[in-house]
């Protein structure tokens, strides 16, 4: 039997990346699509080949009310991520919540506990962990392979036309870079480095917000330590566009990447300078295979909502 996924947001993310990506997996159809405008969603439901016979809506009460809508994709701006994360559980669907998972700690504490109570399974999409070449790398890196890891970073930016977007505000956003990019740097260090290093056990940072003057991070230096002295960097900024890079330098391997950090599931990776051969897979499939798997009882969700909330404890720390 099919999981019947529904989408809250008809944005770029859903419309570029997660439906025609759940659209390639199996055992899941798109099924429904909610819009603040109703024929947004028609055009969108259209677009995508939603399956429901009433498939777009601009209520959300109408569109959970669906006894046979299983699950619920998140993608609308992150300050409204909990009270609809927490609307889909009390009706009984799964949640998958674009990260991050909420802007602050209570609301993710809300998310995780309404989802326990409700018996839904609950899972942060960090798209980044279903990169072949990244989980090669931390395969190897847990394994051992490359020793001991002491030092590792990753940076990732994007060039903003203006502060026009949501992000960039307070009403629906609560970081800017540090949302749109820096929380995957924070989660993509923190699974690479936590098996081998324990947790996050300290956070400093410094933060630009001099060209727009706004109240969020247009450029930002987030320096972690983990729980055995090793430290990692996170440097994003909406200023400029540069190749994303990561480092992580181990006693016995520096592992670097450059544009792996992005949408597509490519870029380079080299082991001690010598090149990593890896597959260019889509990593929302990925992430929502996982997911899809996680609701049959044949999988572990990867990203918790535990780790949702940790990944926006460490934002909450270095831009208080
Ligand atoms: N994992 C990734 O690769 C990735 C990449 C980009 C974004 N994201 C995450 O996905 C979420 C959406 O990001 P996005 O880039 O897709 O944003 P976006 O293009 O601005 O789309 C957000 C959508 O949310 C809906 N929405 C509902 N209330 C809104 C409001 N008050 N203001 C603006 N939009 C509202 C809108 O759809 P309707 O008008 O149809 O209601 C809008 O199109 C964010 O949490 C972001 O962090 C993840």
């Amino acid at each position: 039997m099919k999981v019947n996924i529904g989408i809250i947001g008809t944005g770029r993310i859903a419309d570029t990346e997660l439906v025609p990506a759940l659209n390639q997996v199996n055992g899941a159809c798109f099924w429904s699509v909610l819009s603040r405008d109703k024929q947004r969603a028609e055009s969108f439901a259209d677009r995508h080949g939603a399956q429901a016979k009433y498939s777009s809506f601009d209520s959300l009460a109408a569109f959970l009310a669906d006894p046979a809508l299983d699950a619920v994709i998140i993608a609308t701006p992150d300050g409204l991520h909990a009270q609809q994360a927490i609307a889909c559980a009390r009706a009984g669907k799964h949640v998958l919540i674009e990260k991050p998972i909420a802007t602050t700690v209570e609301d993710a504490k809300q998310v995780c506990d309404a989802c326990l109570e409700e018996r839904v399974k609950l899972a942060v999409a960090y798209h980044m962990r279903w990169h072949d070449g990244h989980r090669q790398v931390a395969s190897m890196l847990h394994s051992g392979k490359f020793g001991k890891p002491h030092y590792a970073r990753a940076m990732w930016t994007w060039k903003a036309d203006d502060n026009s977007n949501w992000r960039a505000h307070s009403e629906n956003g609560r970081w800017w870079g540090l949302a749109g990019v820096g929380t995957h740097c924070v989660d993509f260090l923190r699974w690479m480095l936590m098996p081998p290093c324990g947790e996050v056990t300290a956070v400093a940072s410094l933060i630009d917000k001099s060209t727009y003057g706004g109240p969020h991070d247009e450029t930002a230096s987030i320096s972690m330590q983990f729980g055995n002295g090793a430290v990692a960097d996170v440097m994003t900024s909406v200023m400029f566009s540069a190749t994303s890079r990561f480092e992580i330098c181990c006693s016995n391997a520096v592992v670097i990447g450059e544009g792996t950090l992005a949408t597509n599931g490519g870029g380079i990776i080299s082991i001690n300078d010598e090149p990593l051969e890896f597959k260019l897979v889509n990593p929302y499939v990925g992430e929502l295979n996982n997911f899809v798997n996680a609701i049959g009882g044949h999988a572990r969700v990867e990203v918790s909502g535990a780790e949702g909330l940790r990944n926006i404890e460490i934002l909450l720390q270095a831009d208080q």
